[in-house]
């Protein structure tokens, strides 16, 4: 995307307990001493995730609270960073944790490496609590892309057996499906919906309709890419489960947006990566796979275990040497989330996208692909601009406005606002106002 970028990123904003002076000091050359000292840096983390807790136990008012919250990221001041969807930032635990986990590998390699592979076993169950699931039904990839990899590549399905997906999917959704396609003969087809949706039967209809005897897998998005519409994945689920089909989800966007639980949900397998919504450092994801559903799954890496069933979910992730400093961060990013809690995140989100929607709603030129209904919207926004480019709409928003967005296109020339518990009301009212200005003005 021709979006000009400054040579370097902007300046880190001041974290809450260091000031801006302190924490560029630390990170200049030379001078790092401070913050790459492991217990300065451990000793911040649990500081910022106390103070939260504290924060939320006390009950704080509301706006405090948030500011609070946004204190403990690193953002940039001048920047209203409105795409978690493509990558969030790390809060200052997560941040400090990548760091510290690789002062400690640079200094003592050895013995550091024997203790971070036990965050493995301590991440799985971490993860799995998040989304309320068992440990042996968490496996740990690198992301999504990774996680429906897995699945479409480790199931038996012969030529001619049919795929359900939705025409909104995620390319790492969809092309390990066509390679299934490719290689096997394996029909996959992508079914529309309206957009916005307006009711969640309407989805639901078209894939029952599809379903015919040669129907093995419905895999779609929780949240779709390009306009950040919920798809029903616990009705799907129903649907399926029954009449033997499985249900794989793409659940890019909703852990760290929404509350999971994957009992509730329902479906066989459900990839997610935590570093969008959740605060995860990037390479870190993971995959749900139901217990008794993963006898239908073959391992694609494979290392001593792949064999072991027993182990559950983990003989899917054995991939030798692992980032152990990104696990452990990974840990601090879901520690930092409960102590704002999960539910409370899910609210926020839902707040500020709906004070996006309601003004977005209003201006004359604009069409909104959310949907009103609050099972179908989340924290996503995809929006058109009539008679605007998408990519220069996203260009000026940067240049005149420091609002961060993205653009998606699948013939709608979208422009797509993730709204995270980080940012403001302000920063709402700011994109809503670039955009009156693009209407008003154009965009160059
Ligand atoms: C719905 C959806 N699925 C999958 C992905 C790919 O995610 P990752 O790069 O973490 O694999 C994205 C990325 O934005 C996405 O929006």
């Amino acid at each position: 995307m021709p979006i000009p970028l400054r040579e370097t990123a902007l300046e880190p904003g001041t974290a809450a307990g260091v000031s801006r002076r302190q924490f560029l000091g630390t990170l200049a050359a030379g001078s790092a001493a401070a913050l790459l000292a492991g217990g300065a840096s451990r000793a911040e983390a649990r500081a910022s995730i106390a103070s939260i807790e504290e924060a939320r136990t006390e009950a704080a008012p509301e706006e405090e609270f948030w500011a609070q919250v946004r204190g403990e990221f690193l953002i940039s001041e001048e920047l209203a960073y409105m795409n978690s969807g493509t990558l969030g930032p790390m809060p200052k635990p997560v941040f400090y944790a990548v760091v510290d986990g690789y002062r400690a590998l640079a200094a003592d390699p050895g013995r550091e490496n024997a203790r971070q592979v036990t965050a493995q076993d301590d991440l799985r169950e971490k993860l799995a609590a998040f989304v309320n699931a068992a440990p042996g039904e968490v496996a740990l990839t690198r992301n999504t892309t990774e996680g429906m990899s897995f699945i479409a590549n480790g199931l038996d399905l012969k030529a001619g057996d049919q795929v359900l997906c939705s025409f909104h999917e995620h390319p790492g959704g969809l092309e390990p499906w066509k390679i299934k396609a490719k290689r096997h003969g394996v029909v996959v087809r992508e079914l529309p919906f309206p957009v916005p949706a307006s009711d969640p039967a309407e989805i639901l209809n078209r894939f029952e309709d599809a379903i015919n005897p040669r129907t093995r897998v419905i895999s779609v998005s929780h949240v779709t890419f390009p306009t950040g519409c919920m798809l029903p994945v616990r009705e799907l689920a129903a649907l399926a489960r029954p009449r033997g089909i499985l249900t794989l989800v793409d659940g890019a966007h909703a852990i760290g947006m929404m509350d999971l639980d994957m009992q509730a949900l329902g479906a066989d397998f459900y990839a997610s990566s935590p570093y969008k919504w959740a605060g995860a450092p990037v390479g870190t994801g993971f995959l749900y796979m139901r217990r008794e559903s993963q006898d239908r799954v073959w391992p694609t890496v494979a290392s001593t275990g792949w064999d072991e069933e027993e182990t559950g979910a983990m003989r899917y992730d054995r991939l030798s040497q692992r980032a152990g400093p990104l696990l452990l961060a990974t840990i601090a990013a879901l520690e930092f989330q409960n102590a704002i809690g999960r539910g409370r995140i899910e609210q926020r989100v839902r707040a500020l996208a709906t004070r996006l929607r309601e003004r977005l709603r209003e201006i004359p030129g604009v069409t909104l692909y959310a949907s009103d209904r609050p099972e179908l919207c989340c924290g996503l926004t995809g929006f058109t601009l009539e008679g605007h480019d998408r990519i220069e709409v996203v260009d000026t928003l940067w240049r005149r406005n420091r609002v961060w967005v993205r653009e998606t296109d699948y013939g709608l020339n979208t422009v797509r606002a993730s709204t995270h518990h980080y940012n403001t009301e302000e920063q709402v009212d700011r994109l809503v106002e670039g955009i009156h200005q693009i209407l008003k003005e154009g965009t160059t």
